[in-house]
């Protein structure tokens, strides 16, 4: 899969991406991350890309030949490129996002910088736009570098075959049950009893309960559009029970 960023600060994508799992998926072949200045395609001898907007106010907003020029080269190589527009007005990205943008093979992600864009960039070059969050950023970039890092996780062959079973919806819409290694005792501090006992279907169970309440208790809203079985549902109705008693141990 192909990302091309059109920014105005290539630079600051040089790092995240040389290390760990995104840097071996570069390696390996598996995705590409490609940058464009947007600067580059700027008409006039000072490569101006900003300009006041038109009626006055405050700041800066991106120029639109710049941006236009820039996906318009990108498209010409591929028609297909499917082009986002990170802006805090977007859509919210989640785990579906991800996994639907990871279904195209190229994807041109536009980050904004100042007060945004020229509105006819948003209106007749852009796919969809899309945001990381409530929050607002300096720029889009690092949202681009977010969802690059969230998309190429779900590509065949990027997280080793071990783990690519677990990425089906059912599993990553709801929160991870708690992990333990070695020492079974830390300080006083102990792993679960049944975790040592070696029952495989005690520990899955244990797990899936651990999960269930670590989502019931963090993140009610996500239990509300999940997909449970029947024995989820049993297990989850034993926890309310327990919610007050352990809010306070959890640190909630
Ligand atoms: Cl995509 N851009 C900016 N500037 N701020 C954001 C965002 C994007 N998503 C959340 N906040």
């Amino acid at each position: 899969m192909r990302f091309d960023v059109l920014t105005l600060f290539p630079n600051m994508f040089s790092s995240p991406f040389q290390e760990s799992i995104v840097g071996k998926a570069i390696d390996k072949g598996l995705i590409e991350i490609r940058m464009i200045n947007i600067r580059d395609f700027a008409l006039d001898k000072h490569q101006i890309v900003d300009d006041a907007p038109y009626g006055g106010g405050q700041g800066m907003v991106m120029k639109v030949e710049p941006i236009v020029r820039a996906i318009e080269f990108v498209k010409s190589e591929d028609a297909s490129t499917r082009t986002v527009y990170l802006t805090p007005q977007g859509k919210p990205f989640d785990q579906n996002k991800a996994r639907e943008l990871s279904s195209h093979s190229h994807l041109a992600l536009l980050c904004g910088r100042y007060e945004g864009v020229d509105e006819r960039v948003r209106e007749f070059f852009v796919d969809e736009e899309i945001s990381i969050g409530d929050y607002v950023l300096t720029g889009g970039e690092l949202a681009a570098m977010v969802m690059i890092d969230a998309v190429s996780r779900l590509l065949p062959g990027v997280l080793g075959s071990e783990r690519s079973a677990a990425e089906d919806s059912f599993c990553e819409s709801l929160l991870e049950h708690p992990q333990y290694i070695r020492p079974s005792n830390f300080r006083g501090k102990s792993v679960p009893e049944i975790l040592l006992s070696g029952n495989h279907e005690a520990i899955s169970s244990w797990r899936r309960r651990e999960t269930l309440k670590r989502t019931f208790m963090r993140r009610p809203d996500l239990i509300a559009k999940a997909a449970l079985t029947k024995e989820d549902r049993k297990l989850l109705q034993e926890i309310p029970k327990e919610k007050e008693s352990q809010e306070a141990g959890d640190g909630l």
